[in-house]
């Protein structure tokens, strides 16, 4: 069996020894004879599984005792209202940068609860930019400032972190968690989709300073509500044991490759290598202003948009797959997370380059 290069979003592309060894733990965990899919979330196997996954992700990502680690479901979307639920208090209104379709589904799920301020959109342009933070319209009463530091669908990425003052920083991290170096400090609460650079779909990681804790609407569902889920470590509920189990993998394979440091750096020159190659050849473009280039999502359109079914059927045959961008963009997109090896760019690269000969 050979695997693929999986270019896809997300459901992404996972670490090829985190698979072996989920494959080969999978009939007996380490002698107890089940599964970790089969295991009470109670027993003393998952909880040491759980609470070893959280420290190592709390290692990896430099993240303190001011902080509580939340592992949840639902999904990123469904931190869209379980947000402004538990972080509006006694305010109202919360700020928004919009900067893509994440964004977007951001805002207008947040408008159901309370008064969303757009205090800077790159709408105008397509989402090809990020509006400089001194041209946006914060108001200093907010209760939280949000953004999506890398867009999945757009492919635009921020190259700095937004300074908010006393308000709470509130970022979407999605598609760029564990990419690269982040402060956590300096964020009041970071979530991220596991189906990227974590895990499996459906479980949603949450980091949230723990004053920020305690202050959810009395109508919140319990199962949205901050505090409940971490007084409860998690399992108020039966939390997903095996995705949690998956992510906790993919840490320990993540401190094993050097942790986020180097795998920033092994990421910067993985998308430097496709955008280099997309702007020097006439055949590709990427529209993004280089300096917002995201790292992990990649868009390219081909000269001619009726080729595109051609370079997708060219492109499975060499088991590149998934490349098909967007249907609300088009053209083509290689995301290109953590678990993608730089193999995997240097083939894509290497098609592109036949391709455009042969076609161009
Ligand atoms: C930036 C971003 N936010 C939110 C989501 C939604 O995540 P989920 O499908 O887990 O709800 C995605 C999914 O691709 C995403 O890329």
């Amino acid at each position: 069996m050979s695997r693929a290069f999986n270019f896809c979003a997300g459901p992404a592309t996972l670490p090829e020894p985190v698979l072996k060894q989920a494959r080969d733990e999978m009939l007996d965990w380490r002698g107890t004879g089940m599964s970790v899919m089969e295991m009470s979330h109670r027993s003393d196997e998952f909880v040491a599984i759980a609470e070893t996954a959280e420290k190592d992700l709390r290692e990896l990502a430099g993240i303190s005792d001011d902080y509580a680690v939340l592992f949840m479901q639902g999904g990123a979307s469904s931190q869209f209202s379980t947000i402004p639920l538990n972080l509006l208090g006694d305010k109202t209104s919360a700020d928004y940068v919009n900067t893509g379709i994440w964004s977007k589904k951001a805002i207008a799920e947040a408008k159901r609860y309370g008064d969303v301020n757009v205090v800077a959109s790159s709408e105008d342009s397509g989402f090809t930019t990020v509006p400089e933070q001194a041209t946006w319209n914060t108001n200093a009463d907010a209760a939280y400032l949000h953004y999506t530091p890398n867009e999945t669908i757009g492919g635009l990425e921020f190259d700095f972190t937004p300074d908010s003052g006393d308000v709470p920083l509130v970022a979407d991290m999605s598609s760029t968690m564990l990419s690269r170096p982040v402060d956590v400090s300096r964020y009041g609460l970071i979530y991220a989709g596991a189906q990227k650079n974590i895990g499996p779909s459906g479980l949603v990681v949450v980091i949230i300073r723990k004053d920020l804790l305690g202050k959810a609407r009395k109508e919140t569902p319990t199962m949205m509500n901050y505090q409940v889920i971490a007084d409860n470590g998690s399992m108020y509920n039966t939390p997903a044991t095996y995705s949690w189990y998956l992510a906790g993998l993919v840490f320990k394979w993540l401190k094993e490759q050097g942790g986020v440091k180097a795998m920033g750096e092994i990421n910067y020159r993985k998308a430097r290598k496709l955008y280099d190659f997309i702007d020097a050849n006439d055949f590709y473009a990427n529209p993004i202003e280089p300096r917002f280039r995201s790292w992990m999502n990649v868009p390219f359109t081909l000269a001619d948009d009726a080729l595109n079914d051609e370079f997708l059927k060219g492109a499975d045959a060499r088991g590149l797959l998934n490349l098909k961008g967007h249907r609300s963009v088009g053209g083509m997109r290689a995301s290109i997370y953590n678990a993608m090896p730089e193999a995997g760019v240097d083939a894509l690269i290497q098609y592109m380059t036949e391709f455009a000969k042969e076609r161009g």
